[in-house]
């Protein structure tokens, strides 16, 4: 069976509770209407959004309103992970989900591919980890799923990005994450958020990248903070006959 699927992935969004609100110095509320408005209009069809973290800036239950408002609107079905900013309580009373604090795990599938979600954050820190019990049912359902064609999605980085600042705080046990992604051939990429810069590598087969930020954008290989005047974007993910395709579109948000 061979199956054709496309798939948005977004990042970072960083909503405020207030819409006019700025975040280091854009209009994340106004970047992100622009950014889906795009894809509505260039990807109408697509089979599902993918959300990977920092939904929100302040946590606010207004924050995840406005996000969810702005999602509801495209018309395309979207999942959602939580990142080291997010409030998975407000979350669950926006969103009617019942998710659990570092521990928001799921997977879908779509035809003879499966996406698997797995949440990176720990409980109000900037880094994050995987705990050995989220591991260990990771590999539990690689190992039920030989057959399918993997895509994982998280919010922190799993590979260094040569920014020391950055990699402080980046997924803290990703060399046992990666030697899981090792002994599974059939996982073709591992894609997330949280860098808010375009950082992509292959590894043994397995495809890693990030995505920009829908909100705003951070220069890579710095020794300290620095922005990047590059457009935010999305990344299209292109899954046919067993193959993994994706490319970063970068749309212009002036705000
Ligand atoms: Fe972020
Ligand atoms: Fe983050």
């Amino acid at each position: 069976m061979t199956s054709k699927h496309t798939i948005i992935q977004i990042s970072d969004t960083h909503l405020f509770g207030d819409k006019s609100r700025r975040i280091n110095g854009f209009n994340s509320y106004s970047n992100l209407n622009k950014i889906l408005s795009h894809i509505k209009t260039t990807f109408e069809k697509a089979d599902c959004l993918m959300v990977t973290g920092d939904l929100s800036q302040d946590g606010t239950f207004e924050s995840y309103q406005h996000i969810a408002n702005l999602l509801n609107k495209i018309g395309i079905k979207y999942y959602l992970m939580p990142g080291n900013h997010d409030d998975v309580e407000s979350i669950n009373k926006v969103f009617d989900f019942k998710w659990i604090i570092d521990n928001v795990d799921y997977s879908i599938e779509l035809g003879d591919y499966l996406l698997c979600c797995i949440d990176s954050t720990l409980y109000q820190r900037d880094e994050g980890a995987f705990s050995e019990e989220q591991l260990i049912r990771f590999e539990n359902r690689l190992k039920k799923n030989k057959d399918k064609h993997t895509i994982v999605f998280m919010h922190h980085h799993p590979l260094k990005s040569i920014s020391p600042w950055m990699d402080g705080m980046m997924l803290i046990n990703y060399e046992k994450f990666n030697s899981v992604i090792e002994k599974y051939p059939q996982i073709q990429a591992v894609l997330y958020g949280h860098i808010h810069q375009v950082f992509e590598s292959n590894i043994n087969g397995t495809f890693y990248g990030s995505v920009p930020s829908t909100a705003y954008q951070i220069h890579p290989k710095t020794e300290v903070f620095t922005m990047d005047t590059v457009s935010g974007g999305y990344r299209v993910i292109e899954l046919e006959n067993g193959k993994f395709n994706s490319k970063i579109v970068r749309v212009k948000t002036d705000d």
